[in-house]
């Protein structure tokens, strides 16, 4: 896409995902004149260093920096700045970019101050916790002719795009069982997570197993209907208590079910970033039909002879080219390549086609509506199940696995299931 006027972004949140996917992909649309300014806002110093100072994005992206609040290099690295950001936004001129990545329960707060100071939104996933602020985000937006967009970056998996196609067309016949599995790496409980992923905020269902409840309706276009969710609640190193391990239902409009084993345990030395997979099985009228990805290992086998430091470093390695990596492709620095790259590019692009179309607003808000009817970006509009999902598994897991129905219609709704 040819852009005219490049837009300035701000990024709320400078953690993991800032650091390694959120950031490759701003420099480089900033490279290729899609972005100018970049800001990054964190609750502190401490990440805004790390991520200043990463000698691979100081290879891949020499000569670029972002403007960090608070500023590292004079504030003290002890002091909390939880409302810096909004000042930042403040200043912003309207209809440039705020991408939020902070920790799920802060999401909502930070998109509407975004939508209410008139600003565009890319939020990682997910949008909200509940569908209420989905919906009132949603028409927000709508109604200032603002996109907001949430970055589920599977759907930019090309194997995504091939089954959704397929599926479509009719090839595959019809979903009726399924399992997919996201293990995180073990090291994930010394981190920041075990200060905002515990029991009361969130868990490992709603932290990831959203990516295949997304994946299956991106494939299928069918919603989700029930959720059942048990948790194992396991200790953090800190004391704090988390549902570290998750075992969820989730069936679809349809009838199929799809079961999804979530958790924070992948061993520190095995070989992948994670263990995650889809198994889909299908029926047409005289046989069945089957989708098989496995999303961990992906044809890559490397053992190297030196390791670095990191808890999950190991000799033999199994990396996923798909995700996102920095390579060469000729001139300067590096390039991000991977469906992590392609997510961030589609939903920077979505807030182009709309801009393109200048003040007004009834055209930028036909843009929108294209924008959610094509369902290729998650928007507010074509992805509330997914909050409904996550409200349903909440409640679920709170009361030991207890069956969750969701209620669509004029007012989609959330309620234990009756059992006559
Ligand atoms: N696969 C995925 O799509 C994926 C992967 C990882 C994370 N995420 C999502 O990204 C979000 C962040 O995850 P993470 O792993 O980067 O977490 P993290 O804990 O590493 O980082 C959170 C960041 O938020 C910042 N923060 C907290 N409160 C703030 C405030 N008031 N103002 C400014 N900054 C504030 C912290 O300084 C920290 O930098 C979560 O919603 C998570 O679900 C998505």
């Amino acid at each position: 896409m040819k852009i005219k006027n490049p837009l300035d972004v701000t990024v709320v949140g400078g953690g993991m995902i800032t650091e390694l996917q959120i950031m490759p992909s701003v420099y480089y649309l900033q490279r290729i004149g899609a972005i100018k300014q970049i800001n990054v806002c964190a609750l502190n110093t401490a990440p805004l260093k790390v991520i200043s100072e990463s000698a691979r994005l100081k290879e891949a992206f020499p000569g670029q920096s972002f403007n960090a609040y608070p500023d590292y290099k004079t504030e003290s690295q002890e002091a909390m700045f939880p409302d810096l950001y909004k000042q930042v936004i403040d200043k912003m001129e309207d209809r440039n970019i705020v991408f939020v990545a902070l920790p799920d329960q802060l999401h909502y707060g930070a998109i509407m101050y975004a939508l209410n100071h008139n600003q565009h939104v890319v939020t990682v996933k997910p949008l909200t916790l509940s569908y209420k602020e989905a919906l009132e985000i949603e028409k927000l937006a709508f109604s200032k002719g603002l996109f907001v967009g949430t970055e589920y970056h599977k759907r930019f998996d090309d194997r995504v795009g091939m089954a959704r196609l397929k599926y479509r067309d009719g090839d595959f016949g019809e979903f009726r069982l399924g399992y997919a599995t996201l293990i995180e790496p073990w090291y994930y409980r010394d981190s920041n997570f075990q200060n905002w992923c515990t029991v009361e905020n969130s868990d490992m269902f709603t932290y990831i197993g959203c990516h295949y409840v997304d994946q299956v309706n991106m494939i299928t276009g069918l919603l989700p209907t029930e959720v059942s969710v048990y948790g194992v609640r396991d200790k953090y190193p800190n004391g704090k208590e988390g549902f570290l391990w998750t075992n969820a239902n989730v069936i679809w409009e349809n009838g199929a079910s799809l079961a999804l084993l979530n958790g924070m345990g992948y061993p520190n030395v095995a070989a992948g970033g994670n263990s995650q997979g889809i198994w889909l099985f299908t029926q047409g009228e005289k046989d069945g039909g089957l989708m098989f990805h496995d999303d961990q290992y992906r044809g890559v086998k490397h053992s190297y002879i030196t390791k670095g430091n990191h808890q999950g470093d190991s000799y033999y390695n199994e990396p996923s080219p798909d995700y996102l990596k920095l390579l060469e492709r000729g001139g300067e620095g590096l390039t991000p390549v991977g469906y992590g790259y392609r997510s961030i590019e589609g939903l920077i692009n979505s807030i182009h086609r709309v801009e393109e179309v200048g003040d007004s607003l009834e055209e930028r808000k036909s843009i929108i509506k294209k924008i959610d009817d094509e369902g290729i970006v998650a928007t507010p509009a074509n992805s509330s199940f997914n909050e409904l999902v996550i409200e349903a598994g909440r409640m679920s897991i709170l009361n030991d696995g207890r069956p969750v129905v969701i209620e669509y219609g004029d007012n989609p709704t959330v309620k234990f299931k009756e059992f006559k």
